[in-house]
């Protein structure tokens, strides 16, 4: 299968440490992190329960959960303080003419 490229926003939209939130057409919202000059991509839903990660705080490489403090791992998605569990989603990005992307297969 060959990649689709979803858009989302030139590549110096975000400084390093800040977040975004996306909401690409047919999918569920995704949160753009720029941790330390990269983009990174993950589902904008906590596992835990309802809660918009990008309305939390993003610490160093973690996303902190707004409503019970539950964190992930910016850069795999990886659940990293209870009472998450379970991996927030993640999707690889390029950078295509200057517009960070989406990979999707
Ligand atoms: Fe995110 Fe509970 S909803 S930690």
């Amino acid at each position: 299968t060959s990649a689709q490229y979803v858009p989302l926003c030139p590549a110096d939209a975000l400084a390093p440490g800040e977040m975004s939130r996306f909401d690409p057409e047919g999918m569920d919202p995704i949160v753009l992190c720029n941790y330390q000059g990269d983009y990174y991509a993950l589902e904008d839903e906590c596992t835990h329960a309802i809660a918009s990660m990008a309305e939390g705080e993003f610490v160093e490489d973690q996303l902190v959960c707004p409503v019970h403090g539950g964190r992930f791992c910016v850069t795999t998605g990886a659940a990293t303080k209870l009472p998450c569990r379970q991996a927030l989603k993640t999707w690889p990005i390029s950078i295509v003419d200057g517009v960070v992307c989406l990979q999707i297969d």
